[in-house]
């Protein structure tokens, strides 16, 4: 539709069809198997409002939303198509690995079509919106969205979040195949108090934009159409009434345009907060910051008309807000289609084909990050290798999908580890043994989670499976345990007092040590978990994260060598819960610590060494690498922008296989008026080479890398000693000096 003709149909609406636009209501309203995201029993909305609403969220299936689409714009007074908007975050049915594991492929090109191919299958089950990337900064790992992140680096997470969106809407939202992305949680949602969901957020304001709002403005700036407010409060303003945040920051300092939506039912909520009497008053703030779409709540349609009557909401307010929304729906092309790409034909081509199924067990591969290999434990030698035993929980089962996945059916579509190791060994020819045992049950008793499914535990059953898995370990040369926290135990409301794996777990392990210390330990989780005992008890450790459909023949496929683990840490792993939040670039002490116990009245704990058991951007394959010294072409960089740097550094494969290695870059500025973090990562590169062969990998330096806010605020780069370090993880000490002038 023409500008005018959109112009045209906006000036005709009533201010009660123009808030209608501003709603956004449950698909489970429309469909009784559609999912829900959150409560449903407080929303109670009549048929005359449902008439008029602008979007609808959480529900998909191309025949199912053509039917919606059609009941809903015959009611629509000026037959206005309808938004269907979900959560598609790590696939839409062919599941590639939860976010945290995409923040450790490195790879910007993998998230990129990853999100492009779950574009393609949500697009064609008639969804148009995707609630994806998520890019809020994640620190403290007892926040259970550390799954939904790429990790705790600003710089990695608006790489892989523009490379998202890049993905999700191509050139062009309108093209077949292609989706609306939505940037949340804005802003700063990842910083919740000791790392409880929906808690409060303490940020200065140089943390929140030297930290926290980069990666959400790299996303905005890749183009995203969409982005969803928080439910924290930032400076004791709850996001959906944050005008500085919204209007000051998003909209002027980060020019974004297009619509801004409230997370579920976050308007309303901000009654609980107490800022708002009621209902409507928290309408009148969150418009008035410059919310546009309300989801699951009803503060706009049922405040805002009377708001406006008594003068104290503009009616421009509205306008501007719904004048967004239409533009959205024009841009993907809902007047002339309303259908967009929704088709059976094209879910039955795309959804789970071959070529899917193939890149999102490529993605596990290069997400997948070996921690210890002691005695080349991994891969698995053949020649060796008469019996294997496959022990844990993960063994059998089919959710690895993590709690982002509704319409997926992992039962029917997950490759299970039994299912994918026995059918490597059979079509390899593999001449080894395998026996399996689950050995234990994820949790500790019988617990219900939030998918409403109680998962069982009985005493006498664990003791039992314990004893059987022992069995097994005992007359095997090699085990393979797969462990880890269970699937529900990730995402939304599920925040942990402390990130372990379970005492039946451990138990399992401990005792399966006794009688086979040869232990290869695969961890599944979506955050960091406290892993001293796990790695301790295993002679190689590999984090497999929540690998989603392929998982089966991703880890076969590594364990047995036909490749390598390719990634690296994108959160760092604590020795206790206590360190939390940890992360590498912490800012410089005053009394900074040695890493012993044997030192006082300096930073750190009396019980625990200030050190993390495995820091950011650590793994590594089969192979080994040599790092030579940085050098750098000029060492003097002028804060003029004028000029840049290249630092480089060779780098040998000096292993006797092929392989890859994530060359990282990390900046320090050594003397700032004020405190500045030990490093920061600012660029990455990934090499593949041959055994005995060289590389030489470059980055250039500019100022801009080097910028902060000041105690004024302002953005600059100080003249001053700086350090370049290029090497294997955050904790590298290869470097050289520049001074910028
Ligand atoms: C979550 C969002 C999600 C929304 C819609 C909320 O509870 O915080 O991340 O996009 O529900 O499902």
């Amino acid at each position: 539709m023409t500008n005018e003709k959109l112009r045209e149909l906006f000036n005709d609406l009533s201010l009660d069809e123009k808030i209608g636009q501003l709603l956004q209501v449950a698909g489970a309203l429309y469909d009784e198997d559609a999912l829900t995201t959150g409560a449903m029993d407080y929303f109670k909305i009549t048929n005359e409002e449902l008439d008029t609403v602008g979007s609808i969220l959480s529900v998909s299936g191309a025949e199912k939303l053509k039917k919606i689409q059609d009941e809903c714009m015959a009611k629509q007074p000026h037959h206005i198509p309808q938004i269907f908007m979900l959560d598609i975050i790590n696939g839409f049915e062919t599941i590639y690995p939860v976010p945290i594991a995409q923040g450790a492929t490195f790879d910007p090109d993998m998230a990129e079509r990853l999100a492009s191919m779950a574009a393609r299958e949500g697009a064609a089950a008639g969804v148009h919106v995707t609630f994806s990337p998520m890019v809020d900064l994640v620190r403290d790992a007892r926040w259970g969205r550390c799954m939904e992140s790429t990790g705790e680096d600003s710089y990695l997470n608006g790489v892989l979040g523009a490379a998202m969106v890049r993905g999700y809407q191509g050139s062009d939202i309108k093209e077949k195949g292609k989706l609306a992305a939505c940037v949340k949680h804005f802003a700063g949602y990842g910083g919740a108090e000791a790392g409880r969901d929906y808690d409060n957020v303490e940020l200065s304001e140089h943390t929140l934009r030297d930290e926290f709002l980069p990666a959400y403005e790299a996303s905005i700036k890749a183009g995203a159409k969409l982005v969803m407010t928080s439910f924290n409060t930032l400076n004791r303003v709850p996001s959906s009434a944050n005008k500085w945040l919204m209007r000051n920051v998003l909209r002027d300092e980060m020019e974004f345009d297009g619509v801004l939506i409230s997370d579920y039912a976050a308007i309303k909520e901000m009654v609980n907060h107490n800022i708002a009497r009621n209902e409507a008053e928290a309408g009148g703030l969150a418009i008035k910051a410059g919310v546009d779409i309300e989801m699951m709540s009803l503060c706009y349609s049922r405040g805002l008309q009377e708001l406006i009557k008594e003068g104290k909401v503009d009616p421009k307010l509205v306008d501007e807000s719904c004048w967004r929304v239409l533009v959205l729906k024009n841009e993907l092309g809902l007047f002339e289609n309303p259908y967009k790409d929704a088709s059976s034909e094209d879910e039955a081509k795309y959804i789970l084909c071959d070529e899917h199924r193939k890149l999102a067990k490529e993605a596990a591969i290069k997400s997948f990050v070996l921690l210890k290999n002691e005695d080349n434990a991994l891969p698995i030698d053949q020649k060796s290798t008469k019996k294997i035993a496959v022990i844990g929980p993960y063994v059998e089962t089919h959710d690895v999908y993590g709690s982002w996945t509704f319409p997926s059916k992992p039962e029917e579509t997950c490759v299970s580890l039994r299912q994918g190791i026995e059918k490597y060994v059979d079509s390899h020819k593999v001449n080894i043994t395998c026996s399996f045992a689950e050995g234990s049950f994820f949790y500790d008793r019988p617990s219900k989670m939030k998918n409403g499914v109680t998962y069982p535990y009985n005493e006498a059953k664990q003791a039992e499976m314990i004893e059987a898995a022992v069995k097994e370990a005992k007359t095997a040369d090699k085990v393979v345990m797969c462990i880890g926290e269970h699937a529900q135990q990730t995402g939304e409301a599920t925040s942990r007092a402390e990130i372990t794996i379970s005492k039946g777990q451990l138990e399992l392990l401990r005792r399966v040590h006794e009688v086979n210390d040869n232990i290869v330990t695969l961890v599944f989780t979506g955050r960091p978990l406290e892993l001293e005992e796990v790695t301790k008890l295993s002679k190689a450790v590999m984090i497999t994260w929540l690998p989603g459909t392929e998982a089966g023949n991703a880890v076969s496929e590594v364990i047995f060598g036909d490749r390598e683990p390719e990634g690296r840490l994108s959160m760092s792993f604590p020795y206790k819960t206590g360190q939390e939040p940890c992360y590498y670039n912490r800012f410089r002490t005053g009394r900074p610590n040695n890493g012993t116990l044997e030192q006082f009245y300096v930073n750190g704990y009396i019980d625990q060494i200030d050190r993390m058991l495995y820091v950011f951007g650590d793994g590594k394959g089969y192979t080994e690498f040599e790092y030579g010294e940085v050098l750098l072409d000029n060492t003097k960089l002028k804060t003029d922008g004028s000029n840049t740097l290249t630092a480089s550094v060779t780098i040998k494969n000096v292993g006797n296989r092929k392989g890859s290695e994530i060359v990282q870059m990390y900046l320090s500025d050594l003397y700032g008026s004020v405190v500045r973090p030990v490093k920061s990562l600012r660029g990455f590169k990934k090499v593949t080479l041959n055994p005995g062969e060289c590389e030489t990998v470059s980055f250039a330096i500019d100022e801009s890398m080097l910028r902060f806010h000041d105690i004024n605020m302002e953005y600059v780069s100080e003249p001053g000693e700086c350090k370049v370090y290029i090497g294997h993880n955050s904790d590298t000490e290869n470097g050289a000096d520049f001074e910028l002038i």
